[in-house]
């Protein structure tokens, strides 16, 4: 049985090795981690299952559009893919009170990231919503080589 929650501190370092683990994810330091799950915590979230962190989701309100939720890293565990976790950790994050103002989401997707792609157009599809997709970084833009496009999805408005 999975439960979805805010992450806390103490899940830092568990999120970390599922960024880790996805192989496909920027592995930030495992300080942002730390501070991600202690200070954007009520914008992400965790999935538990039998005491391992089998979901993460980094988000926070953007301060200068107070009515968009940014999606930053979304992971679930190789096990537990294709059973709507994800879908599910989106609905959980824009349900919370803190959400109450928010009417879109951006997240960038690498044209290659089928799954995500496909994340981000089913929760458009549940929101009965938009989505556009523009261009946002591009590969010149990453200093490190083999960085693919990232394209911006904007899904809404849904309220
Ligand atoms: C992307 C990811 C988070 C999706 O998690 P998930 O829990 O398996 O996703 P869901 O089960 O909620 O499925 C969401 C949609 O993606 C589709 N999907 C999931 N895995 C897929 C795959 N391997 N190939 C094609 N489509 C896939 C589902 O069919 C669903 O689409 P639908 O609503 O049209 O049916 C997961 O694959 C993952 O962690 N990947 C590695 C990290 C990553 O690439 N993160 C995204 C970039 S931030």
């Amino acid at each position: 049985m999975e439960t979805f929650r805010e992450p806390t501190l103490d899940d830092g370092a568990g999120v970390w090795t599922l960024i880790k683990e996805t192989g496909v994810l920027d592995l930030n330091s495992s300080y942002s981690y730390l501070m991600w799950c202690s200070v954007f915590s009520d914008t992400s979230v965790v999935v538990e299952a039998d005491g391992q962190i089998v979901g993460f989701i980094s988000g926070f309100i953007k301060p200068a559009s107070p009515d968009k939720l940014f999606i930053w890293q979304v992971a679930v565990d190789g096990e537990q893919r294709g059973k709507g976790l994800a879908s599910k950790m989106l609905h959980h994050i824009l349900e919370r009170d803190i959400c109450e103002n928010v009417r879109y989401v951006e997240a960038t997707v690498s044209p290659s990231n089928t799954p995500s792609r496909k994340l981000f157009n089913g929760l458009a599809r549940s929101l009965d919503t938009n989505i556009e997709v523009s261009d946002c970084f591009t590969a010149e833009d990453f200093p490190e080589e083999g960085h693919e496009d990232e394209l911006m999805h904007l899904i809404g408005p849904f309220k």
